[in-house]
């Protein structure tokens, strides 16, 4: 089961990245040197407005940067604020199946689903139908979807957003025991605006009025 990306610490590393939407003159992102070099769980916390998905989209490359640039070694994976706009089949089995992007044997596909499956809680919900899951449990079966994909690296855009405490809790849980995994490097930034999330994270930086602070420790992080 070995693949290209397995061994290998992904990283991102903004310079001086400004982005202004078409037609608008002040930079919503300004100046940003987000850099991420570690294997880690990473979290930026930011108001309603202040351009956390925006960031997100100049991370993945869906757009581009007005001044500055972007360099990546990542395999980059997104989870969405609402798995119902994400998830396509109807069981788990299937969804797990499209994201799969190779030619493998039946019993190599077999014991990948199950891995996947087993790494975020699920064990044994192969055949469950999408529309019997909690929220949660289609949270984490988006973030199987990523791995099983070979994703190194995943963007989470408010991901509990939509959940209740107990499925916050475990796809948090998930991301941290994912991210703390040396075998298989992985990292997530997580994007949200719940300050009692920042906890479960290896650094948190804040974006507010354009700009993005630098990485602090969770247990230091004070608001501005
Ligand atoms: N495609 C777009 N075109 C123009 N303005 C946009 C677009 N997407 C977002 N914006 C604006 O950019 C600002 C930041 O949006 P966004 O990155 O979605 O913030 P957040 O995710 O932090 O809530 C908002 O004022 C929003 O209205
Ligand atoms: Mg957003």
């Amino acid at each position: 089961m070995r693949d290209s990306f397995e061994n290998e610490i992904p990283h991102i590393n903004f310079q001086d990245v400004s982005f202004s939407y078409p037609g608008e003159k002040e930079n919503l992102i300004f100046k940003c040197n987000l850099s991420i070099k570690k294997q880690g769980f990473w979290m930026v916390l930011g108001k309603n407005g202040s351009g956390k998905s925006t960031l997100l989209k100049l991370i993945n490359g869906i757009i581009k940067p007005k001044t500055g640039f972007i360099h990546s070694n990542a395999n980059i994976g997104m989870v969405f604020q609402n798995p119902d706009h994400q998830i396509l089949m109807p069981n788990c089995r299937s969804e797990l199946l499209i994201n799969i992007n190779q030619n493998i044997s039946q019993n190599e596909i077999n014991k990948k689903i199950q891995y996947v499956l087993d790494q975020v809680g699920m064990t044994g919900f192969e055949k469950r139908p999408v529309h019997t899951l909690s929220g949660g449990q289609k949270q984490r079966l988006t973030i199987a979807s990523a791995l099983i994909s070979n994703r190194n690296f995943i963007l989470l855009d408010e991901p509990t957003a939509l959940l209740d405490k107990t499925s916050q809790l475990k796809v948090l849980q998930t991301i941290k025991n994912l991210t703390s995994d040396h075998k298989k490097p992985l990292s997530a930034l997580w994007i949200t605006h719940r300050y009692e999330e920042l906890t479960y994270a290896d650094a948190v930086a804040e974006l507010k009025n354009g700009f993005l602070s630098s990485w602090q420790e969770p247990s230091k992080f004070h608001y501005n």
